[in-house]
This record gives C-alpha cells, structure tokens and sequence, in this order.
C-alpha cells in the first residue's frame, strides 16, 4: 500500500500556549495526542510506512510513538534543524521513501481533524493520471482561506491567495491539507531551502502544465490550527462526529480516562474528555472542553468550550467559557475568563481577580 509523509514540525503559534512545552500534534484532543487519531486512520486505510517530518520539539515525538510497532505502523522521524516550510519538508525526507517515481505517496498536514476517505484520493490520484492529487473541502466563508478552482473534469485551475473582494470568491473550495503526489514529483522540490509547498510548489507546477486534481468532499474537516478549532476537533472526537480508531472509550457525550477522579455530582456533557488523572470537584458543570492530564477543577466551577492544561488548577465556583488555560496555570476561585481568553502556562491568577459581570 502506499506510504505516508506526516507534516508535524510547525511552530503552532496561534495555539499558544498549548504550544509551548508541546508541539501541535502532541497535544491530546479526546485524550490521545492529536497525531494519534491521524496514525490510526492513516492505518486504518493501508498505510504500513510514515515518516514523520518533525521540526519544532522533534525530541517528544519518538519517545511516544517509538518505530510505530504498537500501532500496527512502521515509522521513522526526520529532523529538519531549520524549519524547511511544508514543500522543503516534504523533499527532505524524500530519501527515506521506498516508491519508485511514479508511485503514489500521500502527505497530510499535522493539524488536520476529516474524515477524508483516503483510499478514494489515491484512487482519484491514479485514474486522473495526476502529478499531484489534493483533497478540496468547501467552506461557508472562504475568506481566510487560499482558494483552489477545478473544472469540470476536477483539474485545478488555479491557486488563489486569500480573495479580498467579493468578486476575488470565484469558489468555496480550499485546499484540505491532503495530497497524493507523484514521487519524482517529491524529488523535484529543491533541497536544502525553504519551500512553501501551497504558495511555491503548487502555483509552480500548474504553472509548468502539471496536472494538478482535486478531489472535493463534504465529509467531516477541521483545521486545529486555532484554540477553539482544537476544542471543538476534540469534543468532536469524543461524540464521535469526528471518525477515529484511536478515541481512547466508547464515544458518547463524556469520555473519562480511567484514572480520573469525577465527583458523583459533577456535569460533564458536550464531548468533554477528562485527562489521566485529573480531579473534577462536586457540583462542576463541564461541557464541550477538554481538561487535560492531571488537572484540578474546583468544586462549582462552570467550564463550557475551553480547555485546561495539564497540571493545571481552575478554583472553585470560577466559570471559564472559550477559554485556554495553560499547562500548570492556576486561576484561583471566583475568576470569570470569557471567549479568547488565553492564561499562560505556569502564571496564577489571583481568587477573583477578573469579572465579565458583577459578583452578585
Ligand atoms: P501556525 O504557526 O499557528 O500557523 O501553525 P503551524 O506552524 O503548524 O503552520 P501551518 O498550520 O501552516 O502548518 C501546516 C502543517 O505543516 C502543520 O502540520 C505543521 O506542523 C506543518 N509545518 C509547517 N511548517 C513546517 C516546517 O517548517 N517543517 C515541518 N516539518 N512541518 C511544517
């Protein structure tokens, strides 16, 4: 079956602080790290060999994962000591794939939660008689997004960066961060620089008359790249919206790791997932976060859509709505953090130090 590159190197800056001590993929989303839902749908679909494409924190990953054997998967690790961008990284690791020219070799970005149909794009891939295949998904609003027309045959048209009128909207397909290329097509990018495989190697190769598909779908995407993107990939996965082999229990509205402790009267609803070892103090209303390892929620607290780092601690009657709380923080009892709200990892606020209304 065809083999795999996973692009997990980035710097995740908009997820920070989750980002801080923990590169994107390994933060845990319905108790696993992120990367493991992808391993096991990637293996799910066939996939034997991965080599991850690390970069930022490369050091945590093989000491997870190990060479992949657990998981039924063989996997390697390429360090680039330089990020290399997507395209550089993707060429980097171009020595450690065992398909000959023309073979099929897929690529998926790091930060993607879909439920892709993989054997379909390589399918696509090969009765297309494509150079580089991608997985299209449409958006209701394709603003922020690099746009990526096809004709009627499924052909890419044209890579659009993002449209600024509303004449630049010309469709609502955006590039889903799934890819068969070709593999000379791999050994093609130049080495040793970095290379934006969306701004650089795609327009490039269309450019030179490659035959670039797009295969559009209207399954299950998420991009994980922002914090209440990741919560709602996670409490996705624990309903079981979001399709993986790896969720760590049965799916339902709550998933609580084994050695967690829930007070018989604590709420937990909306795909909530509970960390090893974590503690949920009587009377707390939790829906739709994820509390993560070792965590302490005080007794009353009120947490809707947001997520608490590990070790971290949320006091008592505090009530938290689309909030990130880093690893090891504590926000003391009586707080109130409303949407976009980001506590830094190892800081302290104070017992009723911030209010969005009165304390009465
Ligand atoms: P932001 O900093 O928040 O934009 O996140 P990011 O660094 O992850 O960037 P982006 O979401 O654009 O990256 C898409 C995918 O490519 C993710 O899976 C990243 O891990 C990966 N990626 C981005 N840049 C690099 C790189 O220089 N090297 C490697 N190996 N992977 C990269």
């Amino acid at each position: 079956m065809t083999e795999a590159i996973l692009l997990v190197g980035g710097k995740g800056t908009r997820l920070r602080p989750l980002t801080v001590h923990t590169p994107k993929p390994m933060v845990p989303a319905a108790g696993v790290p992120f990367l493991a839902h992808q391993l096991g749908r990637a293996r799910a679909a066939g996939v034997e060999h991965i080599v991850l494409a690390t970069s930022y924190l490369a050091e945590v990953f093989d000491p997870y994962f190990g060479d992949g054997s657990s998981l039924g998967l063989r996997l390697e690790y390429v360090t680039e000591h330089e990020p290399l961008g997507t395209g550089g990284a993707i060429r980097n690791v171009a020595s450690r794939l065992d398909s000959g020219p023309d073979d099929p070799v897929l690529i998926f970005n790091g930060d993607i939660l879909t439920g892709l149909d993989i054997g379909a794009l390589v399918d696509t891939h090969a009765s297309a008689g494509a150079d580089v295949s991608l997985h299209l998904t449409r958006v209701d609003d394709p603003r922020a997004f690099g746009l990526v027309p096809t004709d009627d045959s499924g052909r890419v048209t044209a890579f659009l960066e993002k449209p600024q009128t509303p004449e630049e909207i010309v469709t609502d397909q955006i590039n889903a961060g799934a890819y068969v290329f070709r593999r000379s097509v791999i050994d093609s990018i130049p080495a040793g620089r970095p290379v934006s495989v969306e701004r650089e190697t795609f327009p490039g190769l269309l450019e030179s008359g490659a035959h670039l598909h797009g295969m559009v779908d209207s399954t299950y995407w998420l991009d994980l790249g922002t914090p209440q993107a990741f919560i709602r990939g996670s409490a996705d996965l624990v309903l079981g919206v979001a399709p993986s082999p790896a969720v760590p229990g049965r799916c339902g509205d709550r998933l609580v790791l084994p050695s967690a402790t829930v007070a018989p009267d604590a709420k937990l609803t909306a795909g909530t997932v509970i960390g090893a070892g974590a503690v949920i103090a009587a009377g707390a209303r939790i829906s739709g976060s994820a509390i993560l390892d070792n965590a302490v929620i005080g007794a009353g607290a009120v947490i809707t859509d947001s997520l608490v780092g590990a070790g971290a601690r949320v006091g008592a009657r505090t009530s938290l709505s689309g909030t990130v709380i880093g690893d090891g923080a504590t926000v003391g009892p009586d707080n109130e953090l409303r949407e976009g709200a980001r506590v830094w990892c190892d800081t302290t606020l104070p017992p009723g130090s911030i209010r969005f209304s009165s304390d009465e």
